[in-house]
């Protein structure tokens, strides 16, 4: 048999890691190889310093594939390592070594030279306009600042690298060359307490002699708006942005030369009048500063940098700890109509986070407006009271030079269609429109595909909303004034998130924007990165039931998915904090204090949940959950104690919500889901609660009831009940509510509200109507542990075991699906033929699948459950 075959490297969960914030960090791979029952018996791995080897961890026996932790000797400031592993099989064959993948050590805090620079600060508010008032706007938005030096490099370096990072965002050029394709870097975290830089090597953008190193800055989170209080809408954590970077340049000699950010930089204002999330960007091609990221010095018009300590102080620099943000999808804009206003109205068929790429030969001072919407009114006109106060509108002014491109720098928007203004008498077949979505690119590892075109489309709607989500924070939408990383609405979503993409890097940054955000007290906070959003207090909004439980939740989701022990390791003093926060307040065991903004089942229709049922449920669910964990941990007496709290609330919860019927006191889809699926009812009460959440369905036509917090239950807990039948009815269910019915009304995203536009009441209120909210996509879950059958253990996390149950349905048809795990790719594909159903099964090697043939069908060989090993497996079922 041929030999393993190792890929996908991948260093602190990231394949190429720009910095490490540890001195020992762990090392993952895939494996693929042909044939059955592969598996590996050992491995080698060799980190390379410089060519040289550092660490040789020798062949060890082992099976082990994932977070290997390193075992050389320190790694130094500003080192490039690769590292390579070779994989032994279960003969004792050998791989070839596999590619070798990059990680870079990064710069400790010791060797940061650099200082804060940025425009002088002007008052009122850092805000100024100058006297042609180019810049003016009515949000004061500031004018993107440009920041440059030239210096003098003492050769042609053997290796160049930058780091580089900023409050506000950046855009870094060398010699005219824009440094990465990072987009709205560095990201987002609280600024007041750390920032993430990043890392590049330039060693080809740099000349002997004479460069130019040049940045842009922009507001994005740290001086921009965000957020929904209008009262406190910008500024959140500084009035103006700076930069911070370190240019090393190695010499073939052993020398290093570093240019730093420091007075002998000089600022100006250029062509970006202003820039923010909210309101848009708007570019004046007249004012372009040729030249000015290349050309040798004095240029006119540049003045010198401030040289600063940020407020309240300067921000701990970590490396980035996930994939940057960066253009994924291009999205071809088609022209539609003309609107009542003669705006040219582009669509680009799918609701996306970004911005568009306009391409045109204008006349100088030709004025382009774009305004931004997720959908169209009833009279086709672009629709936007949605976006509450965002505005959503850039703004190109052309040089008249030809060809020109405009795409924003440091705005994206909600949107699918775009209103374009064009100068009078253009045609709008004279522009070239192009949507462009970013994401943070954590790479996608599922694709899925049925035989049911509504559950495609539901499907892509769920990929979708992720993709327009996932920008630096998990943020529950993208469009209006909002754009927070909501922590009940990612964790309802986490387990749907981790088959479509890798969310392991992404995770491990945002628990520690979390943690960030926990207050004293053990709270945790409603939304990451948190403070000083809140205009009334210095500290975070504590989290409410569901939201400020999400850590704990995501944590264990992590933990089944990639086995990484050292996450729930790392948080568990935060997680018992949090935990001991909910204790203190409630000795009765009824969660009925420190609930703070106690959200409930949020947006959900029909009867509403009673909330402290909602809350206690949930309050079981962590303390259940923080029982396993410290069994992972080996914390056996801390495991007790959770067990004893969970049967505490367990027992409180009966009798305070129980009713003499043996029922639920508040009669609702999702007081019994909860209940059902966080198992709190004894035995004796399950059916009754089972028989009765199958009854209120019915009695809502065959409809959910259920908001953010029960919608993710409802498919899993009606199958762990034997009712997979209605399951599937609700999924492909059309009327509302249903996911069935925003897609018949041409959804392309997951809507925030079952009802967000309805043919009797048109569009919900404009308080509070996202298109573009993933939440309700938790349904992903089930689609793909239960449809396509592809689901972690517990018992054997990190899918070196699967459990395995396909739910073969005749409406459904046909599932293909592979989803590429940690250690390598899972395929699961069924299809029905009359009463015959064929299924094909594929394990990477070391990885097994615990079988359970559907109901209703019968093996060949008669077995109900089989355990099948690494390889490819051709199944026939036959009807029973
Ligand atoms: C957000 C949510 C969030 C909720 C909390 C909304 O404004 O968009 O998704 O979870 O507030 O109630």
């Amino acid at each position: 048999m041929a030999p393993l075959i190792p890929f996908d490297l991948r260093c602190e969960h990231l394949s190429t890691a720009r910095g490490l914030n540890t001195p020992v960090p762990r090392f993952s791979w895939a494996l693929e190889g042909d044939g059955q029952d592969r598996r590996q018996s050992a491995y080698q791995l060799l980190v390379r310093n410089d060519r040289q080897t550092i660490w040789d961890s020798g062949k060890i026996v082992s099976d082990a594939t994932q977070l290997i932790p390193y075992g050389g000797p320190p790694l130094g400031s500003d080192q490039v390592l690769d590292w390579t592993v070779t994989v032994w099989d279960e003969s004792d064959t050998p791989s070839a070594a596999s590619e070798p993948a990059m990680t870079f050590a990064g710069l400790d805090a010791a060797n940061w030279q650099a200082e804060w620079i940025a425009r002088y600060f002007v008052l009122p508010a850092g805000r100024e306009a100058p006297a042609d008032n180019v810049y003016d706007n009515r949000w004061q938005a500031r004018p993107a600042d440009y920041l440059r030096r030239d210096f003098a490099a003492a050769g042609t370096p053997s290796r160049a690298t930058l780091y580089i990072t900023a409050l506000g965002l950046y855009e870094a050029y060398l010699n005219g060359q824009r440094i990465g394709d990072d987009v709205m870097a560095p990201g987002w975290t609280d600024y007041h307490t750390r920032v993430e830089y990043q890392m590049h090597d330039v060693t080809n953008l740099v000349r002997p002699g004479d460069n130019v190193l040049g940045a842009i800055l922009g507001e994005g989170w740290y001086s921009g708006r965000v957020g929904h209080n209008q009262r406190r809408a910008g500024n959140h954590y500084g009035g103006r942005p700076a930069l911070l970077c370190q240019l090393h340049l190695h010499y073939a000699n052993g020398t290093t030369q570093i240019v730093r950010s420091d007075e002998h930089w000089q600022t100006r204002q250029g062509p970006i009048c202003y820039s923010d999330f909210l309101m848009g960007e708007m570019y004046d091609a007249r004012l372009d500063l040729d030249g000015w990221n290349s050309a040798q010095g004095p240029l006119s018009g540049w003045q010198p940098v401030e040289v600063f300590v940020p407020d309240p102080c300067a921000p701990q620099l970590d490396a980035a700890r996930v994939q940057p943000v960066r253009e994924v999808a291009r999205l071809p804009a088609a022209y539609s109509h003309l609107s009542q206003n003669g705006g040219a109205i582009f669509d680009l068929g799918q609701n996306i986070a970004g911005y568009c790429e306009l391409s045109v030969s204008a006349e100088p001072s030709d004025r382009f407006v774009l305004r931004h919407g997720e959908i169209l009114d009833g009279d086709r006109e672009l629709y936007t009271a949605n976006l509450r106060h965002a505005v959503a509108t850039d703004i190109f002014i052309a040089s008249g030079d030809g060809t020109e491109i405009f795409k924003p720098r440091f705005t994206f928007h909600g949107f699918r269609f775009v209103e374009l203004t064009l100068p009078a008498g253009m045609s709008p077949q004279a522009v070239t429109l192009t949507g462009i979505a970013i994401q943070t690119d954590t790479p996608v590892t599922g694709e899925i595909a049925t035989g049911h075109p509504l559950v495609n489309q539901l499907l892509s709607n769920i990929f979708w909303s992720q993709r327009d989500n996932f920008l630096s924070v998990p943020t529950d939408c993208p469009q209006r004034d909002e754009r927070y990383g909501w922590t009940a609405d990612a964790q309802v979503f986490w387990r749907t998130a981790g088959y479509f993409m890798d969310v392991s890097a992404f995770l491990t940054k945002w628990m520690l924007d979390i943690e960030d955000g926990q207050s004293p007290d053990g709270a945790f906070p409603d939304v990451a990165p948190t403070k000083p959003l809140n205009p009334y207090r210095l500290t975070p909004q504590p989290g409410a039931p569901g939201w400020g439980d999400a850590p704990v939740i995501m944590a264990w989701e992590h933990w089944l998915r990639y086995a990484d022990h050292e996450l729930l390791e790392r948080y568990w003093p935060a997680l018992e904090a949090w935990s001991d926060h909910i204790l203190r307040a409630n000795p009765d065991f009824i969660r009925r204090n420190a609930v703070y903004n106690n959200y409930g089942d949020w947006l959900s229709v029909g009867p509403a949940s009673d909330r402290t049922l909602v809350a206690t449920a949930y309050w079981f669910r962590v303390a259940d959950l923080m029982s396993r964990i410290a069994v992972v941990l080996g914390r056996s007496s801390d495991a007790a104690r959770h067990r004893q709290v969970a049967a505490s609330v367990r027992e409180a919860f009966i009798g305070c919500f129980v009713g003499d019927n043996k029922l639920l006191t508040n009669d609702t889809q999702t007081s019994y889901l909860l209940s059902l699926d966080f198992d709190l009812l004894p035995p004796a009460l399950r059916q009754g609660a089972a028989d009765r959440l199958v009854e209120l369905i019915e009695a809502a036509g065959g409809h959910l009831q259920t908001g953010f917090l029960g919608v993710r239950h409802l498919l899993p807990v009606l199958t762990s009940i034997g009712r997979d039948d209605l399951a599937v009815a609700m999924l492909l269910k059309k009327t509302y509510p249903s996911w069935g019915f925003s897609i018949e009304h041409g959804a392309t995203t997951i809507w925030e509200r079952w009802d967000g536009w309805t043919p009797d009441k048109g569009f919900q209120s404009t308080n509070m109507n996202s298109f573009n909210h993933y939440a309700y996509g938790s349904v992903g879950e089930w689609i793909w542990s239960r449809l396509a059958g592809i689901e972690a253990m517990e018992t054997s996390p990190g899918f070196a075991t699967v459990h395995m149950a396909p739910l073969l349905d005749d409406r459904i048809g046909q599932v293909s699906a592979r989803y590429r795990s940690c250690r390598g790719t899972i395929e699961s594909k069924w299809q029905i033929e009359g009463d015959q159903a064929r299924w094909i099964v594929t394990l990477p090697p070391g990885c097994q699948a615990v079988v359970q043939i559907p109901a209703s069908w019968q093996h060949q060989r008669g077995e109900r459950q089989l355990t099948l090993g690494s390889g490819r497996h051709a199944l026939t079922l036959k009807r029973s």
